[in-house]
């Protein structure tokens, strides 16, 4: 449950010392019901690591973010009295992105405040926008370093993209490009031999519906319907024999962040095991959460499962640092789903610019303390750099 909401009266924080440490504000979208939109745990477990590490810090809305202004209106929880409640704030020095929807993001008022907020000169933004797996795709596919990793992709545009792509791989991913949680994924698996060759598998809400079809036409049909209800542009991509335990397949999930360096690091990785009847391994729709060693060693061995995971450990960080170059905007954070084949390959699926909260108890206390170092770090570099140019 949410935690209640009051709005008592409202106190001024401005005169705390907090050293040479930014102060970082949590920018969310206001809300005519609730104040602001967002996963109120996760903006409370980022103020109170705030706290433990003695930065200022606070949640804003969009609406309350006046660039004009020295303090601005924000909110703070109380933990002992699970309230939130408002307060003014001086204006932030860095400021991270966490409004939770696309829809959100696209609004014209929303993205002049971002457009904005990204030039000014004494405010640091990071984790600007949300990525589509279009995109991804293009960035990455375009870069040396990081080509090997993707499976072959197309814009899901017309019938001879499919009939295309099945003539070398037999099997299909079709995923909306600004998906998520498995919403609108199908997967296409061809087998000749067969009387109806052709097998569409529809991911619903919890497992996944099965359609058989003896053309290609006949399938383009049902695809066709069944991307309108998402109503998206649709990738269609090479499917990956993933590798698998008991039967179902897993993948794994990295959360990558910058440190007190500003550079790319690996916080942590858990595996995703997919659900008994699921083409996809999100949890909410069967599937469970495992240890990425055990999975590997239980498929590789222990030789093997160490040089995977330590070529996982070291992908992610190369997949992360183009994605950042290529996005032309300032990254702090990333999470990626990948897959490990049957061979031990290792594949990227996609990254997201607004992770979810990782269930690992380790995992999740060390990505909510680099948010912190990282926006030192932002900080820092930004006043070195205008007492640079003001010499
Ligand atoms: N090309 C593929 N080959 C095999 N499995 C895939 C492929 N693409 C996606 N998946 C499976 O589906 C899941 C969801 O795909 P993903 O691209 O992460 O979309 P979403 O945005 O819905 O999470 C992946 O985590 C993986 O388990
Ligand atoms: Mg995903």
């Amino acid at each position: 449950m949410n935690p209640i909401l009051s709005s008592p009266e409202i106190v001024v924080r401005s005169n705390y010392s907090f050293g040479d440490k930014p102060i970082l504000a949590i920018l969310t979208i206001d809300d005519d019901t609730q104040m602001f939109r967002g996963n109120r745990q996760n903006f409370a477990d980022l103020l109170a690591t705030g706290e433990k590490l003695g930065f200022m810090t606070y949640v804003v809305t969009i609406k309350h973010l006046k660039l004009s202004r020295s303090t601005v209106l924000g909110y703070t929880y109380d933990i002992n009295e699970d309230v939130w409640s408002r307060a003014y704030f001086p204006r932030p020095n860095v400021v991270y992105n966490r409004i939770p929807l696309r829809e959100d993001e696209r609004l014209p008022r929303v993205r002049k405040k971002l457009m904005a907020l990204s030039r000014h000169p004494n405010i640091q933004l990071f984790n600007r926008r949300f990525f589509n797996k279009w995109s991804l795709f293009q960035w990455l596919n375009d870069a040396k370093t990081t080509k090997a990793y993707i499976p072959e992709t197309r814009r899901l545009t017309e019938i001879a993209v499919l009939s295309s792509l099945l003539r070398r791989h037999s099997h299909l991913y079709l995923k909306p490009v600004r998906g998520k949680a498995g919403v609108g994924i199908m997967s296409v698996r061809v087998q000749p031999e067969k009387n109806l060759p052709y097998t569409l598998q529809i991911q619903e809400e919890k497992g996944s519906r099965t359609f058989r079809c003896a053309t290609l036409a006949r399938l383009w049909n049902r695809v066709l319907k069944q991307s309108s209800v998402i109503g998206e542009p649709y990738i269609a991509q090479q499917g990956i024999s993933l590798a698998s335990m008991n039967e179902r397949p897993f993948d794994l999930r990295a959360l990558i962040q910058k440190n007190e360096f500003g550079q790319w690091e690996l916080t942590g990785i858990g595996a995703r095991v997919a659900g008994d009847t699921s083409i996809t391994t999100h949890v909410p729709r069967g599937g469970y959460i495992e240890e990425p060693e055990k999975l590997l060693i239980s498929v590789f061995g222990q030789d093997k499962a160490r040089k995977v995971l330590s070529k996982v450990k070291n992908t992610v960080v190369t997949l992360a640092r183009q994605i950042e170059r290529s996005s032309k905007h300032k990254m702090g954070e990333m999470s990626m789903d990948l897959g490990v084949d049957v061979s031990g390959q290792v594949w990227f699926f996609e990254a997201n610019s607004k992770p979810m909260k990782f269930d690992e108890p380790h995992i999740r206390k060390k990505s909510l303390e680099q948010i912190f170092y990282y926006s030192q770090y932002l900080h820092a570099a930004a006043l070195k750099q205008s007492a640079g140019t003001s010499v």
